[in-house]
């Protein structure tokens, strides 16, 4: 609707319609005005399938839902790394939505993994922002394109469930903006969410819903956004704050209690009505963009989703390992398929993403037909316990047969909205069991289902490891497809899988005290930290195996030298070498070489998947701007260049660089600096002007005895050149007779305009 009709609309409103229409009018739906025609509309959850919930007489959301269609979660999506693929599950999950009537998906969500114990990290997509926002920018389009808005979440710093409603994250101005903002920046700029949904949590003592810094500062006018914030569900602290940060629409409804506030507000003068106004014209904006939009023909066919679901499962599934090519197996040879989650699989997480499935199949629902094929439980899900007679009657299964296949994972007690995760290991009645086989059975190949990494003391064991990560309700179809190559791995981790949970780096700090959580990690979250302190991992981001092979050549720059400005286009050629079709994700990192300032070792800057035939070669071209080699500067709170060197490097993981080359670039911008008499003479050596000022003003001068020499006996040269870059102003006063403080005063002074 046009921004005048909206307008004229709102003024036929009533104080009170209007602070109405700023909250849910139940669980799920917007506010509607009969008298003046404005209809409600439903909103649900999100983020990979939908959880709409029938009947009115729900107030918590905890009646079962429709059934749907249940998409591999988010962890496994973004292991895709694959934009077209997550755009098609958008236009999917978006045509189910017209289908269904519902004008808001509550998704995607992207919040950075940044320890493996967050209970939720199964819904959110990685530990790299430029992955999570480019996954989540893509499922936003495709849904939008179907005329149905989405509610990227959560906004901001929400990065773990214990004391999720009240917690602050403490986080400093440098790291949100390259880490925790960036995941929602990119997705928000390019794809332009219907709405926002705000977290509960605080961000440096300031809860997110009532955080004008970035609900309105940074979202609105640096980012544009141009729909509406809804609170995440019963996140509003105080009401007309939050209003006057920049949050429409509180959800789900208060029963009344803060419209009242509202209208008390507007009443006593705290409030300016043209806020209120505003808010109500942002949320009918999005209201009818959805009702004036409304496709009627649309036919949900919940058949033809689910076999989707399994296709897009199949290209998120990550081989972790293929020892002596234990995978693809054979069909004919005697395979055991061991493990509860053979026949009922773990492929979604607990919680409000929970979906009601419309139909599941697991891999021995696939593999029905084949007499070869046995079964064992082998334990009891939901426990740590040992089942002796299970373990025992799957040893015997796996002893039997050429290869034992192991399906395990973590329970959806182990992993949950709502609760973070106790430690990073699998259940110990499960990793028993893999020790176990593997005493009987040297071919044996595990199944993951899980939604963040797991400990694996057995790796050195098994021969193959295929990550199936929470694939959705068909998950079996895909890794049986997987496991015996009619589908050829091609999944990437979308975050590293830490030996133990102690290597990660917020380990230290992940809880928090006293409510109060510092991300005192800083920029080194996930890989960032691994690859600059070299540690080891147990398997790195980007990290994944393929029944083919690639092999990369060719790597070509544009420019050897060029300005932050400039635009360096990179292009590099892969060819498929192996004899089967397959797909690469080319990943491109940069890295500085020196300079001042303390910043991760690589940053994936730019990815690509391609499909490659046997033999087959294809070109892959990256642009990068400025915004790839830049740090967020806190001095002038913008992207900053370094001036220098840079890496330009194509990996098949972060670990695994396989082509190099080097750009030299130069800052078109000049940092402002206040030079004091304790500045350093190398930061003013750093600025030519300032350099050429102070050289001649120092020309002439008498240097102390023993200090004229470059090498006097006590001091090497390099020592002597060093204590000149660290000596200041204050220092050639004491030392040097002849200065006069009101003379290196004018200096200064002179330097500094
Ligand atoms: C969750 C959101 C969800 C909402 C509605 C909240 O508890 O944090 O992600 O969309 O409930 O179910």
């Amino acid at each position: 609707m046009e921004k005048s009709k909206l307008q004229s609309l709102i003024s036929e409103m009533t104080l009170e319609e209007k602070a109405g229409l700023c909250s849910g009018a139940d669980f799920w739906h917007t506010k509607g005005i009969e008298r003046l025609g404005i209809p409600q509309t439903m909103v649900s959850d999100g983020p990979h399938g939908l959880r709409k919930q029938e009947g009115d007489s729900d107030h918590m959301g905890l009646n079962d839902s429709i059934k749907a269609v249940c998409f591999p979660a988010g962890c496994a999506t973004a292991a895709s790394f694959d934009r077209a693929l997550l755009r098609q599950v958008g236009e999917t999950i978006g045509n189910e939505c017209q289908a269904e009537d519902l004008g808001v998906v509550l998704g995607p969500a992207v919040n950075i993994k940044r320890s493996p114990l967050c209970g939720r990290n199964f819904e959110y997509y990685s530990e790299d922002p430029l992955l999570a926002s480019e996954m989540a920018a893509a499922v936003i389009k495709g849904i939008q394109s179907k005329n149905v808005g989405t509610s990227i979440k959560h906004y901001l710093a929400n990065n773990q469930e214990y004391r999720r409603i009240t917690s602050s994250s403490e986080v400093d101005e440098r790291t949100l903006r390259e880490i925790y903002l960036a995941a929602f920046e990119g997705a928000v700029v390019k794809a332009k969410p219907w709405t926002v949904m705000c977290a509960y949590n605080q961000i440096n003592g300031t809860y997110a819903c009532e955080n004008k810094t970035y609900l309105t500062d940074i979202l609105r006018d640096e980012w544009n956004f141009d729909g509406y914030v809804m609170s995440d569900w019963g996140a509003v602290n105080e009401r007309v704050p939050s209003l006057t940060a920049g949050l429409e629409l509180e959800m789900p409804s208060s029963g009344g209690k803060n419209d009242s506030l509202i209208v008390e507000a507007v009443n006593n003068g705290t409030l300016d009505e043209k806020i209120l106004d505003q808010a109500c014209e942002r949320i009918l904006n999005i209201v009818y963009r959805y009702t004036e939009n409304k496709d009627q023909s649309v036919v949900w066919d919940k058949d033809a989703d689910h076999e989707l679901s399994w296709k897009i499962a199949q290209e998120c599934m990550v081989l972790l390992k293929n020892e002596s090519r234990i995978l693809p197996l054979n069909e004919t040879d005697q395979i055991a398929f061991i493990g509860k989650y053979a026949k009922e699989p773990r492929f979604q997480g607990g919680g409000s993403s929970h979906i009601n499935c419309s139909k599941i199949t697991s891999a021995m629902d696939v593999v029905i037909g084949m007499s070869n094929i046995t079964y064992a439980q082998g334990y009891q899900d939901n426990t740590d316990d040992i089942d002796e007679q299970l373990k025992a009657e799957a040893v015997e299964t796996a002893k039997k047969a050429k290869v034992a296949v192991l399906f395990i994972g973590l329970p959806e007690s182990f992993e949950t909205e709502g609760l973070d995760r106790k430690h990073m290991r699998l259940p110990l009645c499960q990793s028993d069991l893999v020790d176990a086989v593997c005493t009987v059975q040297p071919n044996t190949v595990v199944v993951l289902h899980n939604g963040s990494p797991v400990e694996m003391p057995w790796v050195d064991k098994v021969k193959g490891i295929l990550e199936a990560y929470l694939g959705g309700q068909a998950t079996g179809q895909a890794v049986v497809n997987l496991l015996f190559g009619k589908a050829n791995p091609c999944g990437r981790l979308p975050e590293t899988f830490p030996i133990k949970l102690e290597d990660n780096p917020s380990y230290l700090y992940f809880k928090g005290e006293g409510g109060k959580v510092e991300y005192r990690e800083g920029v080194f979250v996930g890989y960032r930290y691994y690859e600059t302190k070299k540690a080891e991992v147990l398997f790195p981001f980007g990290y994944g195996l393929s029944y083919t092979e690639f092999e990369y050549s060719n790597l070509i720059l544009d420019k050897s030298k060029m300005a932050d400005t400039d635009v360096l286009m990179v292009s590099v050629d892969v060819k498929n070498t192996g004899t089967m079709a397959g797909k690469e994700v080319v990943q491109l990192y940069v890295s500085p070489e020196g300079g001042e300032i303390i910043r991760p070792i690589k940053e994936l800057r730019a990815f690509e998947k391609v499909e490659l035939i046997p033999g087959e070669t294809k070109t892959v071209t990256f642009q990068l701007e400025k915004r790839a080699f830049a740090y967020w500067n806190t001095k002038i709170h913008d992207w900053h260049v370094e001036s220098g060197k840079y890496k330009v490097m194509i990996g098949k993981s972060v670990r695994d660089i396989v082509e190099t080359k080097k750009v030299e670039l130069e800052s078109t911008v000049q940092l402002p600096a206040v030079y004091t008499m304790n500045s350093t003479l190398g930061e003013i050596m750093q600025n030519p002007r300032a350099m050429s000022i102070m050289g001649q003003f120092m020309a002439g001068m008498t240097m102390p005895a023993g200090m004229e020499d470059s090498d006097n006996g006590v001091m090497t040269a390099e020592a002597m050149q060093a204590a000149a870059v660290e000596s200041s102003p204050r220092m050639i006063l004491n030392f040097m007779p002849d200065v006069k403080r009101e003379d290196l005063q004018k200096l200064l002074d002179a330097l500094n305009q």
